[in-house]
């Protein structure tokens, strides 16, 4: 049976596990990304495990979300991945450089290589041929260390493109047109690739549009093969050696089929708030547009850009519009400088921002209130603006430049010949902004301004594990009871010491001060324990209290896996009333704990205060077992891959 395009990456990086749908397996990875709102951390994660040099063939630490310097916070943020990444063997793409994912598919991906980013939209390589997938700073942190990636063994959607596009129908449309067809659910546990006669007349930065936009359709990633047509990309970066051609096999199968014929796509905008709420731009009416905001790591590509310059050269922006472009990297920018379309677009009325992703993470440029905004990006979720008013429309960049000439919602059918635009032979490749790594990082110093604390790291569990029940808590307890996020607490996510100050204070706010009296301890829960988001300071915050395990009545699942990633042992009481026989303060002990974690499912507890004892379940995989007993997943990378 033949093999589909993410198989055979898989195939090529499998470490363990069966390739069968909805099976766990793990994967080897080749390259890391990080940004600096997730990788302050990732970075601070990956001294923990305190191997020396990341065993990657390449990683890269951007900055591009926090470029705005209103206070100290963000410089010294960079200033630490600076230097941090220098020490440890990564290449840093200074601010300025642009967007992760722009950057990374110009200058670094490789086609048939595995990528893991700490940023959502990491799935922008597969334009370009990668198993390219987004994933949390710790996880990153761990495959810089060499640790395999884990990951449910994703079903493969086949979509089958026809045709060819209509002048003025972009790649944007095609996406828009996935995920209205798919929905944002439709695409979880799945990788969606694409095939058929049409791929061939999209560019990499094309096909790397409608990658980026597979997040929103919840996909584990989305891929293009690579081609004649990565290969012209690739050469035109001057990285043709980099060159594979990875192609299904012709037998391949597939989970799912969907065709789209090209050549019904028309101009469209995801209305808001959501990207799957996809209609005609014929069909919404010309409504007045009050923003436009060109450029994300969706739609800043060089070929976009200069679209954008053709449609607005001579003309004048509309009175009542704010027009903002920010071109994706340093090199796209270059070009429109050399080439005089920078200087087009300045001249009709665009005001030119970094490039950087500035208003896609509401950095600046929020739309006054009740505004129609249009948005080249990937999201258009209620308030993500900065103006919870605000409508935004997501289109393509033609749409975009369209609009901001008429000040109304416009079809740009209805200015005539569509820019015809080639993709240049050869892009300006000037890598100055990229920092090597160090060759010999031992000999640098990190720099550590007063936000950045060290990460609280585990002990290996010993054999007996003891402590106060610290605290008592009733059912439904969310992580943002566990943790609270709120404006004044999120620029301290470098800081775990001063966040756990925090830690379960909606329900008790001597619990920190007493955790850390008694040198941590347990914590009672009820039913539903951490639900909510996935926040994994939920389980760093106790962990830096001193947090031995957790007894509750259930657990959600993924704030369970976070304490196991923590070397917190989650159990859940045998029989529920063993809940009401504890009471806080009371001292319980797990004697003989490395053999009970290591053979049962069923846990002794003694309750000292009580004279009693109760049973606890812990359902743990064979690594989960091996992860608590090292300490938590960085000290189970350290002992495997050190
Ligand atoms: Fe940046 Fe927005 Fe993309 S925040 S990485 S431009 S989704």
């Amino acid at each position: 049976m033949g093999l589909n395009l993410a198989q055979k990456i898989i195939k090529n990086h499998l470490v363990s596990g069966e390739m069968v749908a909805g099976s766990e397996i793990s994967i080897k990875i080749d390259q890391t990304l990080t940004q600096d709102s997730t990788g302050t951390m990732a970075y601070l994660q990956f001294e923990a495990i305190g191997i020396p040099r990341v065993k990657t063939k390449k990683s890269v630490a951007y900055i591009d979300h926090n470029t705005l310097q209103a206070g100290f916070e963000n410089a010294d943020d960079h200033k630490y991945i600076q230097t941090v990444t220098s020490k440890h063997g990564v290449y840093f793409s200074k601010p300025g450089n642009g967007i992760c994912h722009q950057v990374q598919l110009e200058r670094f991906g490789v086609p048939g290589m595995t990528l893991l980013g700490s940023d959502s939209h990491t799935p922008t390589g597969g334009g370009i041929g990668m198993l390219a997938i987004g994933a949390g700073g710790l996880d990153v942190a761990v495959a810089m260390g060499g640790g395999p990636y884990y990951l449910t063994m994703p079903k493969v959607c086949k979509v089958e493109l026809k045709g060819q596009l209509n002048p003025w129908s972009t790649a944007k449309d095609i996406i828009l047109e996935v995920l209205r067809v798919m929905s944002v659910k439709g695409g979880v546990g799945k990788v969606v690739e694409y095939a058929g006669e049409g791929i061939k007349t999209l560019t990499v930065p094309e096909r790397a549009t409608i990658t980026n936009m597979g997040a929103e359709l919840g996909a584990t990633t989305s891929i293009f093969p690579s081609d004649d047509v990565t290969l012209k990309f690739l050469k035109a970066q001057g990285r043709e050696q980099d060159w594979v051609e990875l192609l299904p096999d012709a037998d391949a199968v597939y989970e799912e089929h969907i065709v789209i014929d090209l050549s019904t796509i028309e101009p469209m905008a995801a209305k808001p708030h959501s990207p799957d709420n996809v209609e005609k731009i014929s069909s919404i009416g010309k409504i007045k547009v009050d923003q436009v905001a060109i450029g994300s790591c969706t739609n800043s590509s060089y070929m976009d850009m200069m679209k954008v310059a053709a449609i607005l050269k001579g003309k004048t922006i509309n009175p009542n519009v704010s027009l903002v472009i920010a071109p994706g990297s340093k090199q796209v920018l270059t070009m429109l400088a050399q080439n005089g379309a920078l200087a087009d677009m300045v001249a009709a009325g665009a005001r030119i921002l970094e490039s950087a992703c500035g208003p896609c993470i509401g950095m600046g440029q929020a739309p006054c209130s009740d505004a129609v905004s249009l948005r080249t990006f990937n999201r258009n979720f209620e308030g993500r603006s900065g103006t919870t008013s605000a409508k935004v429309y997501l289109v393509s960049p033609e749409v975009a430049a369209a609009s901001a000439l008429t000040g109304v919602l416009t079809d740009p059918r209805e200015l005539g010949e569509a820019p015809k635009i080639e993709m240049p032979k050869e892009f300006v490749i000037n890598d100055n902004l990229v920092i090597e790594p160090a060759p010999e990082g031992s000999n640098v110093e990190v720099v550590r301004g007063p936000n950045i604390k060290p990460f609280p790291l585990n002990k290996a569990l010993s054999d007996k594990v003891e402590g106060k029940a610290l605290i008592k808590v009733g059912d439904n307890i969310t992580t943002d009871h566990i943790m609270p996020s709120n404006a004044k607490l999120l620029p301290f996510r470098s800081n775990v010491p001063y966040l756990a100050e925090f830690c379960l204070t909606p329900c008790d706010p001597e619990f920190p001060e007493r955790a850390k009296a008694n040198g941590g301890g347990f914590i009672i829960g009820g039913s539903n324990y951490g639900q909510g988001s996935s926040r994994e300071h939920a389980a760093l915050a106790p962990l830096q209290l001193g947090i031995k395990g957790v007894i509750a009545k259930s657990f959600a699942r993924i704030h369970m896996a976070n304490l196991i990633n923590s070397g917190i042992i989650p159990m859940t009481f045998e029989n529920e009333a063993d809940y009401d026989t504890i009471d806080m303060n009371d001292e319980l002990v797990i004697g003989n704990a490395i053999e009970q974690v290591k053979n049962a499912d069923t846990i002794v507890v003694k309750n000292l205060t009580k004279n009693t004892q109760f049973n606890v379940k812990v359902t743990l995989s064979d690594r989960q077992v091996q992860m608590i007993l090292a300490g938590g997943l960085l000290n189970y990378t350290k002992v495997n891959n050190g």
